[in-house]
């Protein structure tokens, strides 16, 4: 018996910084292998993750954020627990959000959102990015040094979904404070702790709530008008708290997870210098590069879904009422589907074939967002910073970095990551081309 089959994933911090040995352990054993602990069946084959994402009739999204915890709101008995789910859904964490329905109700709580994601608002929103990058730039670009989370990727990914979703610019400020994310230069991890309030979801639901109730009553000419007008499919209005939830629950999804791509690519692009200059070389590969951080190190480490009939996966029986854990970190280095798993590698031919946004029905409707807001970061950080370096004496030394990533068994992600670079000035950039 190895040490990992003893180690409980769920719960031992000793597989935070390094989720991958554990991962690669499990797949040694079968794709589709019970751990010990929970109970918790655990995907890490690339063919067998793809199976589970795509057949919402065996598999529930109903317990897709937690998976284990908390427990079940009733005992699974029996071949077929869909009419338990479907009694008990209300007592289940997150039900009123898209991420947790399965078909019909998905589909049309998807739809709505939709209309929301068209190019257009895309292409606004883009245009909105590439002024955000340099204000955010403008605050620490002359220090040489910045702790990245806190000077930039936090409150950047808040503020597109914030103009994504058409929110004010006089009510950006509010929102920073409320879903605690520091203003710029502040020490790491601070918030402005004093004046956040409860449950940063129950907040944005009531400031949505008056936008939305507002505008149905004083129709104006903006983005909230048109998100308070939408229709479903069949032509009729949806209640209000569910426009709402559609919206907020965008903040809950893309901010976090956006934050952990930006630094993911940045610590790539610090540590390795050749990287660094082929990127400032070449910003075609930009593309390729953000494919390559999201199958090394997606944000999105585990998710999760209940099996609701027996079936089975691979060759592995699946019996009703069992959580199935699709472990996209794992999932992203099967070596039957990657070559060299564990290296980065720009020119791989099969770089988009990750699964960091899912697939499927509930496959990452924010996926063309978070892309482009990384090539919009990364192209101006690129620009404006030279020789841009790990600060040794945050991280330690070349060969014994210390990093400290999110202390959670679903996303991956740093909490701090402090860099060292050469400001390059407007003018020297104008001098150079
Ligand atoms: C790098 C950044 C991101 C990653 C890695 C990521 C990852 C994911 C994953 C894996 C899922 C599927 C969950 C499941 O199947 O159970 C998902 C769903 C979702 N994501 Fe993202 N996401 C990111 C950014 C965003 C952004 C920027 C938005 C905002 C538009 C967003 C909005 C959503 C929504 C609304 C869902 C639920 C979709 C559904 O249930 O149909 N995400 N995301």
């Amino acid at each position: 018996m190895s040490d990992f089959d003893s180690v409980d994933f769920f719960t031992d911090q000793s597989l935070i910084p390094d989720p991958n040995p554990y991962f690669d352990h499990l797949r040694s054993k079968c794709p589709v292998v019970r751990e010990p602990h929970h109970g918790v069946m655990a995907v890490t084959g690339h063919d067998e993750a793809m199976t589970v994402f795509r057949d919402t009739e065996n598999f529930s999204s109903c317990i897709s954020v937690g998976g284990p915890f908390p427990d079940l709101p009733f005992t699974p008995v029996g071949d077929d627990i869909s009419a338990l789910i479907a009694e008990h859904r209300d007592k289940m964490p997150l039900h009123e959000h898209m991420v947790t329905m399965d078909p019909p109700q998905h589909q049309r709580a998807r739809g709505l959102l939709n209309k929301l994601l068209t190019p257009r608002r895309l292409k606004e929103n883009e245009e909105f990015m590439w002024k955000l990058a340099d204000v955010q730039l403008d605050e620490f670009i002359e220090r040489g040094s910045t702790e990245f989370l806190t000077d930039y990727a936090k409150p950047f990914s808040l503020l597109v979904i914030a103009d994504l979703l058409g929110v004010p610019e006089e009510d950006h400020e509010a929102f920073r404070i409320q879903l605690g994310v520091p203003r710029p230069g502040a020490r790491p991890g601070a918030t402005d702790g004093d004046t956040l309030v409860g449950n940063p979801l129950e907040w944005l639901d009531e400031k949505f709530s008056t936008y939305i109730e507002e505008r149905r009553r004083d129709p104006r000419d903006d983005v909230l008008t048109k998100l308070a007008q939408a229709k479903y499919a069949d032509g009729t209005t949806p209640e209000v708290i569910d426009v709402v939830r559609s919206a907020t629950f965008v903040f809950a999804a893309g901010q976090e997870t956006t934050v952990k791509l930006l630094s993911a690519g940045l610590r790539f692009i610090a540590e390795d210098q050749e990287l660094q200059q082929r990127l400032r070389n070449d910003r075609s590969l930009l593309n390729n590069f953000i494919e390559e951080t999201l199958r090394l190190e997606g944000p999105v480490k585990a998710g999760f879904r209940l099996a609701v009939k027996d079936t089975t996966l691979g060759e592995v029986d699946i019996p009703a009422g069992t959580t199935v854990m699709i472990a996209a970190g794992a999932v992203n280095r099967d070596p039957t589907h990657f070559e060299n798993p564990h290296e980065f590698d720009l020119d791989r031919s099969n770089l988009r074939e990750h699964m960091a946004f899912g697939r499927g029905i509930h496959s990452c409707p924010g996926g063309p967002l978070a892309r482009i807001e990384g090539v919009v970061s990364f192209e101006r950080i690129l620009d404006r910073m030279a020789d841009i370096k790990i600060s040794e004496s945050a991280h330690g030394p070349a060969d014994d970095r210390k990093f400290s990533f999110e202390p959670t068994y679903i996303l991956r992600g740093l909490t701090e990551l402090h860099l060292e670079f050469t400001p390059i000035t407007e003018n020297a950039e104008k001098d150079a081309s």
